[in-house]
């Protein structure tokens, strides 16, 4: 399958048409953003990371039951997945305080949460991603029912109960992570974008160190290298 007109460039991927009107084409991009893209970089290597991590992900959520819209890693920076309307709430998973959760709360960096958090952010830059509730969603039209808000928790808890023990037995504490979901062309709500170092926290369980783009964020150095350290272990190497 090849990619034919750019449709939309995002901070971390480009989004390409196909032949095929339901299938869409990602290409990972190197660039690194933070704090709604006023801090900007690039690390060679970083998209096909990301693009390998995502897709073994995607595959062990699929073998799970979890709806996704991978379809197949074309390349090293090439992703084919189903073309969706996507829903403009990022849902926010959270095991561990950190981030924004402890600035915004006082909550001391670091505390296990008694259970797990899910948050809802509206997904729009010029607002910078505002926390949101569910009147708050259904008022923007974010989604048209409380049954899809309730959907979207629910999925995002099951894709936890799979992710934390997966990777706990690599040796990593899965922190927290950002979602996204979207309609694909029979209405059905999948999983979407990517899961990578980009939107995951993960801290060694051993040393505590991050190996995720909080390395970037905090100016810590060694991004490539830690995202590398995260699939070698997704690979078992
Ligand atoms: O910054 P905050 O603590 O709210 O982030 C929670 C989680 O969501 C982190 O894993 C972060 O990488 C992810 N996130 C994201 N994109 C955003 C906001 C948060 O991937 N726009």
């Amino acid at each position: 399958m090849e990619k034919k007109e750019l449709l939309y460039e995002g901070k971390a991927k480009k989004l390409y048409a196909t032949e095929d009107e339901n299938l869409v084409i990602s290409e990972f991009k190197d660039d690194l953003t933070a704090f709604n893209g006023e801090k900007k970089s690039s690390e060679v290597g970083k998209g096909a990371l990301n693009n390998q991590i995502s897709t073994k992900l995607f595959q062990l959520l699929e073998e799970k039951g979890i709806p996704t819209h991978f379809v197949a890693m074309l390349d090293e920076n090439h992703m084919l997945h189903k073309k969706v309307d996507v829903i403009l709430i990022e849902v926010i998973v959270r095991n561990i305080a950190t981030g924004s959760l402890t600035r915004n709360l006082g909550i001391k960096d670091g505390t296990p949460l008694p259970f797990t958090l899910v948050e809802f952010d509206y997904k729009n830059d010029e607002l910078g991603d505002p926390k949101i509730n569910d009147q708050h969603a259904l008022i923007l039209g974010l989604v048209d029912f409380q049954d899809e808000l309730d959907k979207l928790r629910r999925m995002a808890r099951q894709v936890n109960d799979i992710l934390k023990p997966y990777f706990a037995e690599k040796g990593l504490n899965l922190v927290d992570f950002k979602l996204e979901f979207g309609k694909d062309k029979d209405g059905n709500i999948i999983l979407v974008d990517e899961i990578s170092p980009d939107n995951c926290r993960f801290w060694d369980i051993k040393s505590g160190e991050k190996m995720d783009k909080d390395r970037f964020r905090q100016g810590l150095g060694g991004v490539r290298v830690a995202y590398e350290q995260v699939l070698n272990r997704i690979l078992g190497k």
